[in-house]
């Protein structure tokens, strides 16, 4: 994205666990406007860049910058507040609440002009603003009365995604948010991710189904063992080239 500016920043970022190197000097830059599709097998980072880019585990070391300014967050709501929305790879919903509460968890503290509005809001109301907020972003789910636990697995989803895309201000980082969706529910979310990208948002999205990645993302990282090993347009990849370079198995191969 030349020319563009860089929204969020990673700056040579190591997080380990324990003995676990997680993250070992990791570079990533985000636009606004741009899907960047994060890949790597099982355990090279993806979950861990994630929390640490949300807030929830600060790095051991390097720095993150957001709209050019270091940031050091001291919780996941520093993040939230200022406009960094998170789908983790294990959301928590609130399965006995209804989808209107599940949508509005949490942000009372958030959005002061919000609250002032909600704090007359009939229930009613409530769920019809959450079911306005997700048909919005281009989720449609009937019925915001029922609760969580109501809702097939593929529907829960789809308002986890809906209420992180309808809260993000500036950034969206979804960790396989396409994982447990069918095929058909799974195309949805990618036109929810791509009307995100056109809102302005930066979004990460995260995905072992390469061609969903192939097909959504402006450029790609690819992390293996904790390390960038590759960080390009996604029209310099195919998919044969793409799982090479995740698994590390097709480099020089005649
Ligand atoms: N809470 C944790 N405690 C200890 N090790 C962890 C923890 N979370 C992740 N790890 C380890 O860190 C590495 C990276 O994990 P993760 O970021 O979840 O990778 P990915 O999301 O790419 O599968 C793995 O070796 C994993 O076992
Ligand atoms: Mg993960």
């Amino acid at each position: 994205m030349a020319g563009q500016a860089v929204l969020y920043e990673a700056v040579n970022v190591s997080k380990s666990y324990g003995s676990v190197e997680a993250l070992i000097d990791v570079n990533v830059q985000l636009h606004a406007g741009e899907v960047l599709g994060l890949v790597g097998d099982n355990g090279a980072g993806k979950s861990t860049l994630v929390k640490v880019l949300s807030g929830v585990h600060p790095p051991d070391s390097g720095k993150l910058f957001l709209e050019g300014r270091e940031r050091r967050w001291s919780s996941p709501h520093d993040a939230l507040a200022e406009g960094i929305e998170t789908l983790y790879q294990d959301t928590g919903l609130a399965p006995h609440l209804t989808i209107g509460a599940n949508v509005f968890l949490g942000r009372e503290l958030l959005r002061p002009g919000l609250l002032g509005r909600l704090g007359f809001m009939a229930q009613r109301e409530m769920e019809r603003a959450a079911l306005h907020e997700l048909a919005q972003v281009g989720v449609e789910v009937k019925g915001s009365r029922k609760t969580v636990s109501d809702l097939s697995g593929g529907q829960r989803q789809a308002v986890a995604i809906g209420r992180a895309v309808a809260w993000a201000r500036k950034v969206l980082l979804l960790d396989e948010p396409t994982n447990h969706l069918g095929a058909r529910q799974a195309l949805e979310v990618l036109n929810v991710i791509r009307a995100a990208r056109d809102r302005g948002l930066g979004v990460i999205f995260i995905s072992h189904t390469l061609p969903h990645v192939l097909q959504i993302c402006d450029r790609i990282v690819v992390l293996r063992l904790g390390r960038v090993v590759r960080d390009a347009s996604t029209s310099e990849f195919d998919a044969e080239s793409l799982l090479g370079t995740i698994t590390g198995l097709l480099e020089k191969s005649p």
